[in-house]
């Protein structure tokens, strides 16, 4: 059972993780929608919009709660985030508001705290998410089920869709354990970010330009140590963890070199940025 400063904080800390990956999926598959498909690309850009308005509530509640681990861990915003929103929002015509990305610079870190008020402030916030991600779940599992029998064409793989809509089924999971205070909230987190980590370097080696061998070779060296990693059915904490950091560098390169013009590629820097912010949030749950 966890306590009420402990459920406080998780919850946040979950929250401004999560909370800014919706609203980035809902970035990605707006942007990913044909002309034809305008009413998908509106629905997609209102999810965009509650999930601003969701993060900027937990931003709000977050002062003095986040410990500084968390703060620091890259998980949240990275030295890019904020260039590559804007980029992205310049290349792509959707309005990105870094705004919050300025805020969360600010949060400050604490390792104890808890009120009454507070605890139901958290609570209601976890509520309103949870319904917000069960509608974008739905969303999400149409287009995966519309475009996999080729129903619907847009600029996403279709396993880019299935794989966004596990990522907003695993924040259900833990939200929903949250508000039961369950203390093993994240079970099972090692096999589930293994098999991301998985999907993320076999995307991106996808999605370089065919003139990029050097990227795209690095890429397909990396997707077979987590294809090993994946299969193992014991794998090794620290074999997961130098496995994830030399994701996370690659990525990390991968959207330096994006924001810099020198790498050819379909991914926008808020793609990589998003997606290096995941595995910073892997090895943060590796330490803990
Ligand atoms: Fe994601
Ligand atoms: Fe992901």
């Amino acid at each position: 059972m966890l306590s009420k400063s402990e459920y406080i904080r998780l919850s946040l800390e979950n929250n401004l993780f999560w909370a800014r990956i919706m609203k980035e999926h809902a970035i990605f598959i707006e942007s990913s929608m044909p002309a034809f498909h305008m009413q998908l690309a509106n629905r997609a850009d209102m999810f965009k919009q509650h999930f601003g308005r969701l993060l900027l509530e937990t931003i709000r509640l977050s002062n003095g709660v986040i410990s500084k681990k968390a703060l620091q861990s890259g998980q949240y915003y990275t030295n890019y985030t904020e260039a590559a929103e804007q980029t992205t929002q310049q290349l792509t015509g959707i309005d990105i508001n870094s705004n919050l990305t300025k805020m969360e610079y600010n949060i400050q870190p604490s390792d104890t705290y808890t009120t009454e008020q507070i605890a139901s402030n958290v609570s209601t916030l976890n509520q309103n998410i949870l319904s917000q991600v069960s509608a974008f779940a739905r969303f999400k599992s149409n287009l995966y089920v519309n475009q996999a029998s080729c129903r619907l064409f847009t600029f996403l793989y279709t396993s880019v869709y299935e794989h966004i809509l596990h990522e907003a089924q695993r924040y259900m999971d833990i939200l929903t354990k949250l508000q039961e205070k369950d203390e093993n909230y994240n079970q099972g987190y090692e096999s589930f970010w293994n098999h991301q980590m998985d999907d993320h370097i076999k995307v991106m080696r996808g999605l370089f330009d065919p003139a990029e061998t050097e990227s795209f070779n690095e890429a397909d060296r990396l997707a077979k140590e987590f294809d090993v990693i994946e299969k193992s059915e014991t794998p090794d904490k620290s074999e997961e963890y130098d496995a994830t950091k030399a994701l996370s560098d690659f990525k990390s390169l991968t959207t330096e070199k994006t924001l810099q013009c020198k790498v050819k590629s379909l991914m926008s820097p808020l793609f990589t940025d998003h997606l290096l912010r995941e595995a910073n949030h892997y090895l943060y749950l590796l330490q803990a």
